[in-house]
């Protein structure tokens, strides 16, 4: 059994680790911190989890980590980077929910973290976990960057397409929306009840910390600069992400073209639907899985294909794509404990 330590057990991405790690058939959870619950027992805290998951939260001091074959990091940025050399150094495996080794450019994570990259030598060896794009790297990894949930949709949305050469990379164009547990657990006014209810507005439309992610992964499958241009939208459901893609088509390719390359490129991921043209997939079809799923459509036939990505925010875009890695890490089953159909209505 692989021992997994989870920091920051009570936030959203580390409850959904909890809920898919506790009935993993190679998990054993041997420790989950909190700073401010050390002590309460899980359980307390999650009764979704009585029965299922009878450890307490412990301080992350007294945590014990280093005897863990894998630590999750579901905490705020900068976290992962103050703790992983040491974890390493005592042979642990790190997977970081945030973005402590996710951009490759230093810079650019100062620019958008307003804090310095302490570790920039683990930053180089780290795998990028988006595993449809990155499978190999991370099966060798030590250290995994877990994607952010709105890269998630766009590169997966894109990158058949820029693969293929037939659309123009520097005019993309992402409209995306997310459910509120994006903003995680913590107290805010912007996410309470009457504040993000019945209400829909945009954010981060000047600058938003996901364009450089996923710039810079994109540039890497075109080799060239790509741009983009990236509207996040808060909207009124507790999980859920959608993202309408817009790109310009630079060659003649017919509809039965472009469907072919989306399901060529996701023939054999487990994980990615790619369904009939047309299509219209709703949040609700992902709801509490791993799975992410596609559609294309084709205005008028005109030359802008519109693909439309739906996916869990919690799942594939973070703690489902997080054991997806860690799965692949330990050589298990890439689908192992990620089984779930999709809670619905
Ligand atoms: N929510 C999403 O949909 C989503 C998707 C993709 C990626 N992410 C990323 O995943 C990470 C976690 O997100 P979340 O939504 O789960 O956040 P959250 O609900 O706010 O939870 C944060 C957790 O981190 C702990 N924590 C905070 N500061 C800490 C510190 N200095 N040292 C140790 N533990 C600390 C908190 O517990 P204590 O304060 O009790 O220690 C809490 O358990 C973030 O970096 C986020 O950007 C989130």
């Amino acid at each position: 059994m692989i021992k997994v330590g989870i920091v920051g057990g009570t936030g959203y991405t580390g409850v959904e680790l909890l809920r898919l790690l506790a009935t993993h058939p190679e998990v054993e959870l041997a420790a989950i911190t909190s700073r401010k619950e050390d002590g309460m027992p899980v359980a307390d805290m999650f009764p979704s989890l009585r029965g299922r998951v009878d450890l307490a939260f412990s301080s992350p001091d007294k945590a014990r980590l280093t005897e863990c074959d894998v630590v999750f990091f579901a905490t705020p940025h900068g976290v992962a980077m103050a703790q992983a050399p040491e974890l390493l150094a005592a042979g642990v495996k790190v997977i970081d929910l945030a973005a402590d080794f996710r951009l490759q450019d230093t810079a650019s994570f100062e620019k958008w973290y307003k804090q310095p990259h302490t570790c920039p030598d683990l930053l180089k060896e780290a795998a990028y976990g988006l595993v449809e794009l990155n499978r190999d790297a991370i099966r060798k990894a030590r250290i995994v960057g877990n994607p952010g949930c709105y890269p998630t949709t766009m590169q997966l949305g894109f990158a058949p397409l820029l693969k293929a050469g037939v659309i123009d990379a520097s005019h993309l164009i992402a409209d995306c929306k997310s459910g509120v547990s994006g903003a995680g657990r913590k107290a805010e006014v912007a996410t309470l009840f009457s504040e993000a209810s019945d209400n829909f507005k945009a954010y981060g439309v000047s600058g938003h910390r996901h364009s450089p992610e996923t710039l810079e992964r994109l540039s890497l499958l075109t080799g060239d600069k790509v741009g983009l241009i990236f509207t996040p939208h808060l909207t009124p459901m507790i999980r859920g992400m959608h993202s309408t893609l817009y790109a310009r088509l630079t060659t003649d390719i017919d509809n039965a073209g472009l469907q072919a390359l989306f399901e060529q490129a996701y023939a054999d991921e487990p994980f990615v639907d790619v369904m009939p043209f047309g299509s219209h997939p709703e949040t609700r079809s992902t709801r509490a899985s791993n799975m992410l799923r596609i559609a294309l459509h084709r205005p008028a036939d005109g030359d802008t294909v519109v693909v439309l990505v739906v996916q869990d925010n919690l799942v594939k875009g973070a703690s489902g794509q997080a054991v997806q890695c860690m799965n692949l890490m330990f050589g298990l089953e890439e689908t192992a404990g990620l089984r779930h159909v999709p809670v619905l209505p």
